[in-house]
């Protein structure tokens, strides 16, 4: 099979689908691959590079589709390239499918498969393909590099002989993905930050971080019904809008990532509050793309307004192409990976991750995907999950059919098998036995309760208090090692050791990797 790589045709648009270092990914699921001329040229990807990487080139988009029974794209296809989508073909690109619908019935009409890098739910399996959150990320990043270039200071405070100068001061709105990338970013270069969000769960990692939370003396929580984003209501906005007026007056810098996905952004920065900031201030509105969270914002342009800088870049990540199309290539590369490489390629509509991105497919529109039977759990969507959660909700759902299935004449054997094996135990076994029995059933028990109750976040602390464990097994192990003399004693005994040895071992490792993360 063929994959194809065609060069994006937007003319701002500098990044390409797919780098030369991932087509050896690409290589390896089987395929064969195409790039257009020029397809990487703006993103430090010649045409020789891809060379090198086993790729061929053609010359033209119209020589690519033909070629090609997969192809990879960035941006949703404009008409001259659904034009030439045939079927039995893959496309695989942002489509953004509730922008457009009229683009979606002629993508679907083709008859090619069409997935949507967009819609991939974010649920953790899938969290190798979130191409969103990779971007977001470095917009996020970018959108601060941008507030530091038309800013005229720097971000940490100074003391010099030659003069004092103040740290600069930002609010960042919105803690998602993009939020909490910008606050990493304004840290690091030295900035106070402040954030806020309509959810509280964003607190802690803003605070860890080692920015200031911003709290609204308002009831109303950001969390939505059932998992979904929520719009919140105007007494809401209203006050937070009070609250970034006294803001306004005191930061140098807004970055402003409030939105809500599928949604025309709320707007909370008013021309009042832009014209309170002191001269020379900077905002960086990335909710531009939907019409910005500040009023005064230009979708792609950069204005100035009593003195005060508002930037509304909508196409922050291709400000750093090369990185971007790596990272957005990796992630398709793992969607190739999830459709089952060239050997068992498969559109398989029980996969949530396919089903949930799956646009188009065998001529009909196929988004939004079904609706799940049953509601999940609350979770934050607003940050993580976009507006998407039916894929988690499928997941949910398989789980409790799978329940459901096996019968309980199993289950109550069981017990059955269990009670008689406890009884004979108590009838015939010798005393001392019976007693350690119990106190390895209630090990048993109360192991796993702490184990399967845990967080997994609180994994790590777990692992310490289970090293203490493992150490009073080694003693134990140990001693039956040197005082029993009987075989099995000592099998025991050594097993013990064994397995206790490879818990705190394997602790340490875990502990250490996880510290390694951590360190710059
Ligand atoms: P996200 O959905 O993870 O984060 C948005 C955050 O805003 C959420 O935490 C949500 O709770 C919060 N929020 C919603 N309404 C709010 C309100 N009224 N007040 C305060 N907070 C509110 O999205 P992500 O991935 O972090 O992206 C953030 C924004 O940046 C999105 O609008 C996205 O489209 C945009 N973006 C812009 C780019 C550009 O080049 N300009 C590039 C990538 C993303």
């Amino acid at each position: 099979m063929n994959i194809g790589i065609p060069r994006e045709v937007q003319a701002d648009e500098h990044r390409v689908a797919v780098v030369p270092s991932t087509l050896e990914r690409l290589r390896k699921a089987g395929f064969d691959i195409l790039v257009e001329s020029g397809a990487g040229a703006r993103a430090e990807a010649k045409d020789g590079k891809y060379v090198e990487m086993g790729a061929t080139i053609v010359p033209d988009a119209r020589s690519l589709f033909e070629g090609s029974d997969v192809l990879l794209k960035i941006n949703p296809p404009t008409e001259g390239e659904i034009a030439l989508l045939r079927p039995g073909q893959t496309l695989i690109s942002f489509i953004n499918p509730a922008d457009d619908g009229n683009r979606v019935q002629a993508i679907a009409q083709t008859g090619a498969s069409v997935l949507a890098m967009d819609q991939v739910p974010r649920i953790s399996r899938a969290q190798k393909l979130d191409a969103l959150s990779a971007l977001a990320n470095i917009a996020g990043y970018r959108a601060v590099i941008e507030a530091a270039h038309h800013f005229g200071r720097f971000f940490a405070g100074q003391m010099t002989a030659a003069g004092k100068v103040p740290p600069a001061r930002i609010l960042v709105i919105g803690g998602g993905v993009a939020g909490l990338a910008a606050i990493t970013a304004a840290r690091g270069l030295g900035a106070i930050v402040r954030a806020f969000d309509t959810r509280l769960a964003v607190k802690e990692q803003v605070e860890s971080l080692g920015a200031e939370f911003l709290v609204l003396d308002f009831e109303e929580s950001g969390e939505g019904d059932g998992g979904y984003a929520k719009v919140m209501s105007d007494a809401f906005l209203e006050a937070e809008r009070k609250l970034f007026a006294e803001q306004a007056i005191d930061v140098d810098i807004i970055v402003t990532t409030a939105n809500i996905p599928g949604r025309e952004a709320p707007k909370l920065i008013t021309s009042g509050m832009v014209e309170s900031m002191r001269e020379g201030s900077v905002i960086v509105d990335l909710a531009a793309e939907r019409g910005g969270n500040c009023s005064l914002t230009q979708p792609g342009e950069v204005v100035v307004h009593h003195g005060v800088t508002i930037i509304g870049w909508t196409d922050l990540p291709g400000r750093m192409p090369e990185l971007s199309s790596r990272l957005y290539g990796n992630a398709l590369a793992a969607m190739i990976e999830e459709l089952g490489g060239a050997d068992d390629w498969n559109i398989d509509l029980d996969n949530e991750v396919i089903r949930g991105s799956l646009v188009a497919h065998g001529g009909e529109v196929t988004w939004p995907p079904p609706a799940p039977s049953e509601p999940t759990q609350e979770k934050n969507y607003a940050k993580d999950f976009g507006e998407r959660p039916q894929a988690e909700k499928t997941e949910t759902a398989e789980a409790t059919t799978e329940a459901a299935k096996s019968s309980p004449v199993g289950l109550v054997l069981s017990l059955i098998a269990a009670a008689a094996l406890t009884i004979c135990i108590g009838l015939w076994a010798p005393a001392d036995f019976t007693m350690h029995f119990t106190v390895f059933v209630l090990a048993c028990f109360v192991g796993w309760q702490l184990v399967w109750n845990v967080t997994p976040a609180l994994h790590t602390p777990l692992m310490s208090i289970t090293n203490a464990v493992s150490g009073i097994i080694i003693l134990g192990g140990l001693l039956h090692l040197s005082v029993d003399s009987t075989t099995a004693a000592v099998v025991l005994g050594a097993l013990a050791v064994f397995f206790a040895t490879i818990n705190i071992a394997g602790g340490f490792l875990v502990t250490r990797r996880m510290l390694a993360m951590f360190r710059k």
